[in-house]
């Protein structure tokens, strides 16, 4: 058989979130807020907050040894690490060399990051699809960890109530068997709105100064009711466009899961698409939007809650900074052991 034949699915999931939880009434004492405009405006109650010292690398590694142990599995089985992060440990090496040896994965497999922010997720599992279906690896862990405490400024109420810190794995393996796990998939971008949500310092093109950190230029801003417009219209889109090119009609689909940004925003997606919020599993109350690990987290919850079933069709879509968007039709496949 050739490789080419070869399908690639979640063999297993697994999450890390930090302990500490940061609630909508703790947050109004720090800014100008109260726990019903967060509520009602995105339907958030609470996050997660890293420690110090807890890191995207950390996070991650802890989601993925869960994920290893559920598909009972150990770090040696593993043939490559991508990782999907907007907020690296540090700017290099990559998250992913640092989860590496966290783990303790093999030494000789490839191990990198992918930047996409809040589609980060969707990105990499593509990546990796690609590069396993051409048979040289086996087995992939593929990890979406943020740290986005450390890069909200906590006195900008317009965003510092929206994000929270979190890790999700899977391990991706390959199959002969056809018509299931990764089916088709569809990553778009647009840089001329890059200026939409973006972190302006910290990078080459303006390296840290005393200047840089008075001005806040390291702390992420947005604008977010255009990035709001945005994501109704890309996911709603990149919906239809997946499920047209599968030639799947959206009622064939058992659950969406969707990147946890805003309440309203999965409410609009749902509307557009004709698809009852039913099949629209979330948890943005309990973590807000934690970037690329959202969609993991989501993923994890409606399977760990018996909603995901062998066989079912699942739709993930996101859409985050860049601006970068993606959306990936999967069948749920649990082989037999
Ligand atoms: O991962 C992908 C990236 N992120 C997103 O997808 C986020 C997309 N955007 C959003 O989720 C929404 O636009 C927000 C939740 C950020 C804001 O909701 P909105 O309905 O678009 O509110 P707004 O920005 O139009 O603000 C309405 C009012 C303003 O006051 P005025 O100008 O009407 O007097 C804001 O100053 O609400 C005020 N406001 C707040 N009030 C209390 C903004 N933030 C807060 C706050 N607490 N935290």
């Amino acid at each position: 058989m050739s490789s080419a034949e070869l399908s690639v699915f979640i063999r297993a999931i697994g999450v890390h979130t930090p302990e500490r939880k940061l609630t909508n009434a703790e947050l109004s004492t720090m800014v100008d807020t109260s726990d019903e405009w967060i509520k009602t405006r995105s339907g958030i109650a609470e996050r997660r907050i890293a420690a110090p010292g807890e890191n995207p690398s950390d996070m991650g590694a802890k989601a993925a040894a869960k994920t290893l142990e559920r598909a009972g599995l150990t770090p040696a089985d593993v043939d490559l690490l991508i990782v999907a992060t907007m907020t690296s440990d540090v700017p290099f090496p990559s998250t992913a060399c640092l989860l590496q040896a966290k783990l303790g994965l093999r030494r000789d497999i490839p191990c990198f990051d992918v930047s996409a922010a809040c589609s980060g997720f969707v990105y990499a599992l593509q990546v990796a699809k690609d590069m396993m279906r051409s048979g040289a690896y086996r087995r992939t862990l593929v990890v979406g960890t943020e740290k986005l405490s450390s890069v909200v400024d906590w006195s900008d109420r317009t965003t510092c109530v929206l994000f929270g810190d979190g890790a999700g794995a899977v391990l991706l393996e390959t199959t002969p068997e056809k018509n299931v796990g990764l089916l088709g998939n569809l990553l778009g971008a647009d840089g001329n709105n890059a200026e939409l949500l973006h972190c302006a310092g910290g990078g080459s093109a303006a390296p840290a100064t005393a200047d840089s950190l008075r001005d806040g230029k390291h702390f992420l801003r947005m604008n977010g009711k255009e990035v709001f417009r945005h994501a109704v219209r890309v996911m709603a889109e990149s919906c239809e466009r997946v499920l047209a090119k599968c030639d799947v009609k959206s009622e064939q689909v058992a659950w969406f899961i969707p990147h946890q940004a805003n309440s309203r925003i999965l409410e609009a997606v749902a509307s557009q698409l004709n698809v009852g919020m039913d099949r629209f599993p979330s948890n943005l109350e309990r973590y807000g939007n934690t970037s690329a690990a959202s969609i993991p987290l989501a993923l994890e919850e409606a399977w760990k809650d018996g909603k995901i079933k062998h066989g079912d069709l699942v739709l993930i879509v996101a859409f985050g900074a860049g601006l970068t968007w993606g959306a990936t039709l999967l069948r749920w496949h649990e082989p037999p052991h």
